[in-house]
């Protein structure tokens, strides 16, 4: 079957049709996941010596830090030491979840918790606003959804994964994402929209402190359109809105919020496009040098941060480690050396604690193509 002949519409209908019939897990979902040969990991033999250590930091430096020679190397460096041993203590005995030397290995956790995991802070209760619908529940609600869902399986859904640098500017890129989203799913089109554009423009002070994937829909609605990121560039901080030139290369009419509190329900949502959705307390060491497996936690439920959900699963009961556990499936901003290349896999289920790092306190968003 040529599926990218088909017009799209009827391309995601088939698919969800398949998905919706079978109800045993799909071999789909957990194969994103292991790091790719270029991750660093600590071992015990790394600590043996200073040497030893700076040999690991020197290697790091070259993946991470070769382009941006930092003014203070030696004091990073000191803080290397720290963030190793505080990942290798992490990972041993725990079978679950993997970290290895990422791109926060020479941020403590206040660097760290400053622009990246507090990029959220302003109110973000949808208001009471016309072009704001909610998300109405498929026949398939609450009772037969699929086991499992992933919007990574179709290619073309999800362009690649950004990283947001100290720019706080996580609800950009997860505003950014779900527009791309809907525009595959609806036109068959690939683009890189930009981020820089809703920095800028959506609000009067700097994007760069925060913001929320709701203004940045609302933005694109009242604007009509949204460039592309090469009209449009992403530099990191906070600019002056400018006009590009030419024609934005695409638009949202109507976004959609998803009740809160409900894990059906965004598990229902997210089978019709990509839901941006809100982390609370993501400020913890666990978090920030997550690397793979399934995240159980901790979280502090404090600092807020945005991000796109694009599936959920179930792992089968015969795997050691994990159980029947059930996931989200999330796409995150912070460049594919975090995470499964990018993406995180978290515990699902705690419905009555608003989710695990409160990930069903606020409500999910997801925007619509205008028809
Ligand atoms: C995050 O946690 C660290 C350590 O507890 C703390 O120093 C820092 O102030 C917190 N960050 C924010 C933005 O609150
Ligand atoms: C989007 O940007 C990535 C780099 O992040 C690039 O590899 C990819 O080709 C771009 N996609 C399109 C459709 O331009
Ligand atoms: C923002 O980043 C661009 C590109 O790196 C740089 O030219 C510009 O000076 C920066 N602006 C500010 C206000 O830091």
């Amino acid at each position: 079957m040529a599926r990218g002949m088909l017009p799209a519409l009827t391309m995601v209908a088939a698919l969800a049709a398949m998905a919706l019939t079978t109800s045993t897990p799909t071999t789909s979902t957990p194969t994103v996941s292991m790091p790719a040969a270029d991750k660093i990991y600590v071992s015990s033999e790394n600590f043996a010596s200073d040497e030893s250590m700076r040999d690991l930091y020197e290697r790091w430096y070259a993946l991470y830090r070769r382009d941006s020679e930092p003014s203070d190397k030696e004091k990073r460096f000191a803080i290397f030491k720290e963030e190793a041993r505080a990942v290798y203590e992490l990972n041993d005995g725990d079978t679950d979840v993997k970290r290895h030397l990422n791109l926060f290995a020479d941020m403590t956790l206040a660097e760290y918790a400053k622009s990246f995991a507090n990029c959220s802070p302003l109110k973000i209760r949808p208001r009471d606003n016309i072009k704001l619908k909610l998300h109405q529940p498929s026949q398939y609600y609450p009772d037969n959804l699929p086991l499992n869902f992933d919007w990574r399986t179709v290619d073309g859904v999800l362009t690649s994964v950004k990283t947001q640098g100290e720019c706080r500017s996580c609800w950009a890129f997860a505003a950014a994402g779900a527009m791309e989203s809907i525009h595959f799913i609806t036109n068959n089109k690939r683009t890189n929209l930009s981020v820089q554009e809703l920095v800028d423009c959506t609000y009067k002070d700097n994007g760069c402190d925060g913001g929320s994937a709701y203004e940045a829909f609302q933005y694109v609605i009242n604007k009509h359109g949204i460039h592309s990121s090469e009209q449009y560039p992403y530099v990191g901080n906070g600019s002056h809105c400018t006009t590009p030139l030419g024609l934005p290369v695409m638009s949202i009419r109507r976004y959609y919020y998803v009740t809160h509190g409900s894990e059906k329900m965004l598990m229902d949502a997210v089978h019709k496009a990509p839901v941006v959705i809100t982390f609370m307390g993501v400020n913890t060491t666990e978090f920030k040098h997550y690397s793979g497996g399934i995240f159980r936690g901790p979280c502090n439920h404090r600092e807020s941060h945005q991000a796109l959900l694009v599936g959920y699963g179930t792992m089968p009961r015969d795997d050691a480690n994990h159980r029947g556990i059930k996931y989200w499936v999330v796409k995150n901003s912070w460049g594919e050396s975090w995470g499964e290349r990018g993406y995180m896999r978290i515990e699902r289920g705690h419905q009555a604690d608003g989710g695990l790092c409160g990930i069903m306190l606020w409500p999910g968003l997801y925007p619509a193509h205008p028809e």
